[in-house]
């Protein structure tokens, strides 16, 4: 019998393919350093076993038509899976697993802080600023920024990325805690004094809001016109999950009418392109107090490590007719 063919749309972090290999799989990594082409993505998954694709590569019925009856897993290189068609994999029994660590968890916390830390002290303006040669003496006025300690985080979805932003923000910066969730987490309450509210009075009270939902249809446009509203004035938001979670265009005005102080956005509705649509002239990149990172949360060394070796080892798993590992849920 002929080998498990494993097709991979993109070269990444190499010690998951390494360990597909030592298994003798058949393993074809997409050559291109580039988003594949839908063309070539459904070209190239004819006969598979499995798929690894990464968040950029939509998975959905025609893939898995074009795939074959071979396809028995769908092995995400991400911690989000809103790329992969779940209900259709369900109906042909395919499997779909996403790579959730504690690596990831700790990665996406600390590029939450990046953003928080950079909005609240103004570390790219300040950086403009000094290399630009402006500097001309010390000021008691210059580059004023707002602190975090005593201040109060917002926790939207409080997951295991949420979890750990809370403990960072309590251990290391002193802050009160607040988290809006479907589910209670006895944990972070239990630890670090987090207080459950209802997303409204999240908003309300406090000084930094971080998103850390998965998207969903539920939590598409999350964050609209009137959450902005009920926000502080003073209060940053910052936004780490999916680009849809926000309502960008509800965003854009709210940073203009200087209704919210800030953003720190590391996803976009519109991905690859950071402004959806720019019919009335407002773009992210035209505001001092918004901070823009190109979807790069996850991007450490550690991080990159354990999801290229969590899907492969689902895939391993699922070829050798055991459960997988980490099934996306
Ligand atoms: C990155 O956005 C991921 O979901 O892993
Ligand atoms: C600032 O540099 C200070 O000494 O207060």
């Amino acid at each position: 019998m002929a080998k498990p063919l494993i097709f991979v749309t993109r070269k990444f972090a190499d010690s998951g393919i390494k360990a597909l290999k030592a298994q003798g799989y058949r393993v074809n990594v997409y050559a291109e350093d580039n988003i594949i082409s839908r063309k070539e993505l459904l070209k190239n998954v004819a006969g598979c076993d499995a798929i690894l694709p990464l968040l950029t590569d939509a998975i959905n019925d025609d893939v898995f038509v074009a795939a074959g009856p071979s396809l028995k897993i769908v092995a995400n290189y991400a911690v989000g899976f809103d790329n992969v068609d779940l209900a259709a994999a369900k109906r042909r029994g395919i499997i779909v697993t996403n790579t959730p660590s504690d690596k990831v968890n700790e990665a996406v916390a600390e590029h939450a802080f990046a953003l928080m830390l950079s909005l609240a002290r103004r570390i790219p303006e300040a950086d403009v600023f000094s290399k630009a040669k402006k500097y001309s003496g010390w000021s008691p006025t210059h580059f004023i920024g707002t602190d975090l300690d005593g201040k109060t985080l917002g926790i939207v979805g409080a997951g295991r990325i949420g979890a750990s932003v809370a403990r960072r923000a309590v251990k290391g910066f002193n802050m009160k805690l607040v988290y809006a969730d479907a589910r209670r987490n006895p944990t972070i309450e239990k630890e670090l004094g987090a207080k459950q509210l209802p997303l409204e009075q999240l908003l309300q009270v406090s000084d930094f809001v971080s998103l850390h939902v998965p998207l969903l249809p539920t939590t598409r446009h999350l964050m609209s016109t009137s959450e902005f509203s009920l926000m502080k004035k003073t209060a940053f938001l910052i936004n780490t999950a999916r680009g849809p979670v926000v309502d960008e265009k509800a965003l854009l005005r709210a940073l203009k009418t200087k209704r919210i102080a800030g953003a720190g956005l590391d996803v976009f509705e519109c991905e690859p392109s950071i402004d959806c649509d720019l019919t009335d002239k407002l773009e992210l990149k035209n505001f001092s107090n918004v901070i823009l990172t190109p979807h790069i949360a996850s991007a450490t060394i550690a991080a990159r490590e354990d999801m290229s070796i969590i899907a492969a080892n689902n895939i391993i798993a699922v070829l050798s007719g055991k459960a997988p590992l980490t099934p996306a849920k």
